[in-house]
């Protein structure tokens, strides 16, 4: 090639801006490509060569310039100019008849709706300003989100220049195709990394990634379906916005209708019902608007949400699948639990093989058969169960299932105790058990010592090196090496995290433990209140049970563990060992009452805590007069999600509690520690 001038290379260069933008547009919003991917790369690899011999000539919009940025240490904070509002729910025909009813009545004047899918990703918020990508972010708690222009510039189908000039805020939802997340999740297993229960999850922890080159290889896609201070765009409806959206070059959903009645909202529902198995993306339901902007505006708002806009939610996905075998594990207090294993079927959003059957009277009561063609689901979309079994097509010589009567893992007799729906081991040196024990005691909530995966513990276990939990005090360099893939370097990690161990707070170890009915929380309110394991040991039931929510059963399971003769000679040999048998923490008459905005709230933690670990947060909130339940109900005040928060953060947004994430629980603990009148 010969050299080209600066002047020339210039024109060139915005030749070829436009013509890729051009074929981006037609690929991405017109799902139209005139031309080739080779093409394509043809024109693009030329623009890079010109970029590169003239960085002067770089714009930010270039398409060149998708990838790449610096490595972040967090996001930062933004304020949504307008706040980006969540929905009401509807679950039939009924609910949505109701929402017509109610609304009709809060206007004169006729109108219409559009239906939109209910794509299932998460929210996002897209600035431009004079048709330029400045800033984008996620919804947050809807007043606050964070900032990750950097991770959305990397999505293809988000257009850096409008084909248009406009300054405005458009929304949408980014989410992750079906494909993109069969073949992450295929990667990750190989790789031995966890993989996402659903492409939610999985384009929530994409596009939070601190790397802007991960987010890359993602493929995530967008659908725009919403706007913001968007007077220049001269619409005044929905489905003039996302018409318009879409000429300026936004990617919409082009499964939209509008709709005169709600038997008309309902056929198109029934529609994508049928459709959605078929749609390269997840959707979770119908996304009902009206459609004219200045009877939106008479018809209102609540503190929340639009009232003149609805989501119908899809019920939960049902499938058949052949139940081939039932397998039985042994946990840690001896329980045995049975697995059903079935051929595999993709099921809302993931490919499903193994489901609890969760206890043995459940076996016999649903009557389940090796062979038997079984109905399942997945409880709130991410966990599979057999609903019921399809008798019509069970087989003649189908036999009734066969309860194992020993234990799979020691061989002695399984005893089906009076009051228990469950099968169980009496065997205290059963091996399952024993291997059981072990992981709990290293897990994170209990003595926290990292680099002791099951693999680890198990072979730890088989070989003899560790008889029992304290036996992981006098573990050596030569033990750990006999162990597969242990070299000295992970040896010596593993060495100093059971020595870090040995200063754990005292709650730490009573939840390891692994006492009947005593979780974490129990164990911490254990710890508080006697404050050494002595004192605990000679704690009586009356003692126990005196302890606020405390009651009988822990009280009695706690008074026979440390009656236990084994039990004795395991504290005698942590102390031998130099672990810590006292407690460390905060005194219990610390309990801060003060107006600290904690106060007399109910939250709920959920997802991966990176700043705190989950007791820490909840010590912290409990001292400032917060309460942490388990699960979310409509008395849940706050959910603080962490990173990848499942079920329990969909229901928090079905319910309209406010989600926070970690960072911002961070800031008002924080903050509510130092300055009381916040
Ligand atoms: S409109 C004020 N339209 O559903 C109206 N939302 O439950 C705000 N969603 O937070 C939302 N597809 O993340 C709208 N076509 C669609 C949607 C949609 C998915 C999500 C969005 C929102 C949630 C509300």
């Amino acid at each position: 090639m010969s050299k080209i001038t600066l002047a020339e290379s210039e024109e060139r260069a915005r030749y070829l801006r436009d013509q890729l933008n051009r074929f981006g547009y037609e690929y991405y919003v017109l799902d139209a490509p005139t031309v080739s991917d080779q093409e394509y790369d043809q024109l693009y690899h030329e623009l890079v060569a010109i970029e590169t011999a003239y960085p002067e000539l770089i714009v930010s919009e270039s398409p060149t310039q998708r990838v790449g940025g610096k490595l972040l240490s967090g996001f930062e904070k933004v304020a949504h100019d307008v706040p980006m509002l969540s929905l009401g729910n509807a679950f039939s025909l009924e609910d949505l008849e109701n929402f017509d009813q109610r609304i009709r009545k809060l206007t004169d004047k006729p109108f219409t709706y559009t239906c939109e899918l209910k794509i299932d990703g998460l929210a996002i918020s897209l600035k431009y300003e004079k048709g330029i990508f400045k800033r984008g972010a996620t919804r947050g708690d809807g007043t606050i989100g964070e900032e990750i222009t950097q991770n959305l510039r990397t999505i293809k189908a988000i257009p850096l220049r409008l084909r248009e000039p406009v300054t405005f805020e458009v929304r949408g939802e980014c989410y992750m195709p079906k494909s993109a997340f069969a073949k992450l999740n295929e990667d990750r297993d190989e790789k031995g990394l966890e993989i996402f229960a659903n492409p939610r999850n999985a384009a929530a922890g994409s596009i939070r990634q601190l790397d802007s080159k991960i987010t890359a290889g993602r493929n995530l896609n967008v659908f725009l379906y919403g706007a913001a201070n968007f007077d220049e765009l001269a619409v005044k409806t929905q489905s003039e916005l996302l018409t318009k959206l879409s000429e300026i070059g936004l990617r919409t959903n082009t499964l939209r209708q509008e709709c005169e009645t709600i038997e008309e909202v309902w056929a198109f529902i029934e529609a994508m019902r049928e459709k959605r198995l078929t749609l390269p993306y997840d959707i979770d339901g119908v996304v009902i608007k009206v459609d004219d902007f200045a009877t939106q505006e008479e018809i209102g708002y609540t503190v929340k949400a639009p009232r003149w806009a609805i989501a119908y939610k899809f019920p939960a996905e049902e499938q058949e699948t052949i139940l081939r075998d039932i397998e039985w594990t042994v946990g840690r207090t001896g329980v045995v639990t049975p697995t059903a294993i079935m051929d595999p079927v993709f099921i809302a959003g993931s490919t499903v093989q193994r489901a609890s059957l969760h206890n043995v009277d459940l076996v016999k009561e649903k009557d389940v058969r090796i062979g038997d063609t079984v109905l399942i689901h997945k409880a709130g979309d991410i966990i599979p169960e057999i609903i019921s079994v399809n008798l019509d097509k069970r087989s003649e010589d189908s036999e009734p299932y066969t309860i194992p009567t020993n234990c799979p893992a020691c061989d002695s007799h399984l005893a089906h105790l009076e009051d228990e729906v469950a099968l169980r081991c009496l065997n205290p040196q059963c091996p399952a058990q024993m291997k059981e024990g072990l992981s709990h005691f290293v897990s994170r909530n209990a003595m926290n010592i990292t680099g002791l995966g099951v693999r680890v513990v198990s072979q730890m276990y088989e070989k003899g090196l560790v008889k029992d939990v304290a036996g992981l005090y006098t573990l050596t360099m030569d033990d750990l090496l006999q162990l597969d893939k242990i070299k000295e370097k992970s040896a010596n990690n593993i060495l100093s995290a059971i020595d870090k161990s040995r200063e754990n707070s005292l709650e730490r170890l009573i939840f390891g433990l692994g006492i009947r009915n005593v979780g974490a929380k129990a164990a911490k309110m254990l710890a508080e209140e006697f404050e050494t394991i002595e004192r605990l040991m000679a704690a009586s039931k009356e003692d126990i049970d005196a302890i606020e929510g405390f009651g009988e059963t822990i009280a009695d399971s706690v008074v026979q563990f440390f009656a236990l003769p084994e039990v004795a000679v395991l504290i005698e040999e942590f102390r031998e060992n130099g672990v810590n048998l006292i407690y460390k923490g905060p005194k219990k008459a610390a309990v801060i009452e003060n107006d600290s905005i904690w106060q007399g709230k109910t939250v709920v933690l959920t997802g991966k805590l990176t700043t705190y670990t989950r007791p820490e947060a909840t010590e912290m909130i409990e001292r400032l007069g917060g309460k942490v339940t388990g699960s979310v109900s409509k008395n849940t005040d706050w959910l603080i999600a962490g990173e990848d928060a499942g079920s329990k953060l969909t229901k928090a947004q079905s319910l309209n509690i406010p989600v926070w994430t970690e960072a911002e629980m961070v800031r008002h603990l924080e903050s509510s520690g130092t300055n009381e009148n916040e």
